[in-house]
């Protein structure tokens, strides 16, 4: 018989780097493809401009990375299962990782929950509740309430508490710090990397792995205009980061009272990066940009990035020479009625009109016009 197939290490590639934990849990997650985005760069006036997939991951999204090391780490630490929130992301991801080791779980999730989201998390089999008075419209007040109580009963109950938030999971977080560590390694030591932020979990620990790598790469949170406590913060017009009530309807971002703020504000401002924010409205138009430019279709939060370089370059804040890196946190796929209201239906035609259809679309397009 041959040797055992050497079977991928996802995030565990850098395993000297993360917290010690005896039994990896992994789908291969991380790796995530680095691209350049030409075409896009060209339009903007930008000198170079990059993608950083992690829509590539095993369930679409970065949190892959986080869930991978919180499984890891609740199965060394033999905890008899797991419980967190979610606006959805995290909640596919813990619930995939979370079979993947073995461990029972239990998810809160935000009542906006969109159906592709969710509808994995209920394949799994894995229980799951919609808890009021979160996402659009949500106050500081529920959001809090609702981490005291899941707090409260991950201690009570022996379960892995595995909110993707430095503040309840520390250690599960350092999976996320792998981005930076890839980017890093790509040859990204310099130049600006823009993080779509919500809890601002995800933009500390990009922070945090670039400064560990000794790298100048400037981390700047970009959020939606209608939700963003840490860019403001960031830019000194509000006293603490945290606002009243969110207003933005970009699904994963609706945190008025981020449970990582502070600790995000402390950490961009380490890497001598800064907050910036857009609205929904230019959000959709950069998720359209990204995807009719590059072929690279995103889910709208992750769009932000994008959104907030053209913010910058705009506001003359982003130098256009300057290499700047989009994380590109979630696939299209993941939030698709966002997308519906912004399209044409096709029309159904006969078989004997399609040579026409065809005919007609090809004088009325360029079609050599995307080649370069
Ligand atoms: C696609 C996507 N991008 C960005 C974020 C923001 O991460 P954080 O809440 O850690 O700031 C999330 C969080 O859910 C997300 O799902």
């Amino acid at each position: 018989m041959g040797r055992p197939a050497r079977t991928d290490p996802g995030i565990f590639t850098y395993a000297s780097s993360l917290p010690p934990c005896a039994t990896p849990i992994t789908l291969g997650e991380g790796s995530t493809p680095l691209v350049s985005l030409d075409r896009l760069a060209d339009h903007l006036g930008v000198r170079a401009l990059y993608g950083k997939l992690e829509s590539c991951n095993p369930t679409g999204s970065y949190k892959d990375r986080v869930a991978a090391m919180s499984m890891s780490l609740a199965v060394s630490r033999r905890q008899r299962g797991w419980v967190a929130t979610s606006s959805g992301n995290a909640g596919v991801a813990l619930a995939t990782y979370g079979r993947r080791a073995g461990l029972p779980g239990f998810l809160c999730v935000v009542p906006s929950i969109p159906r592709e989201k969710l509808l994995p998390i209920l394949a799994l089999g894995v229980p799951v509740v919609r808890v009021e008075g979160l996402g659009t419209g949500a106050r500081g007040r529920s959001e809090r309430g609702m981490f005291e109580v899941v707090q409260a009963a991950a201690d009570g109950l022996d379960l892995f508490l595995a909110v993707t938030a430095h503040r309840f999971n520390h250690d599960g977080m350092r999976g996320a710090d792998t981005i930076a560590y890839e980017l890093v390694d790509a040859g990204l030591d310099d130049g600006v990397a823009y993080v779509p932020t919500g809890g601002g979990g995800l933009v500390s620990a990009i922070c945090r792995g670039v400064r560990q790598r000794g790298a100048r790469l400037r981390v700047v949170a970009a959020q939606p205009s209608g939700c963003a406590p840490i860019a403001r913060f960031l830019a000194g017009e509000i006293d603490c980061p945290e606002i009243e009530a969110c207003t933005s309807r970009v699904s994963a971002l609706q945190l008025p009272a981020p449970p990582d703020g502070e600790l995000a504000a402390q950490q961009v401002a380490a890497t001598a990066g800064w907050g910036t924010h857009a609205g929904d409205d230019a959000i959709q138009d950069a998720q359209r940009l990204l995807a009719n430019l590059e072929g690279v279709f995103v889910e709208p939060a992750a769009a932000t990035s994008l959104a907030g370089a053209i913010a910058d370059l705009a506001a003359g804040r982003l130098d256009p020479a300057t290499t700047a890196t989009l994380v590109l946190t979630g696939g299209g796929g993941k939030d698709l009625a966002s997308v519906e209201p912004l399209v044409e239906a096709p029309p159904t035609v006969a078989v004997d009109r399609l040579a026409d259809e065809i005919s007609t679309w090809v004088g009325s397009t360029d079609v050599r016009a995307g080649q370069r």
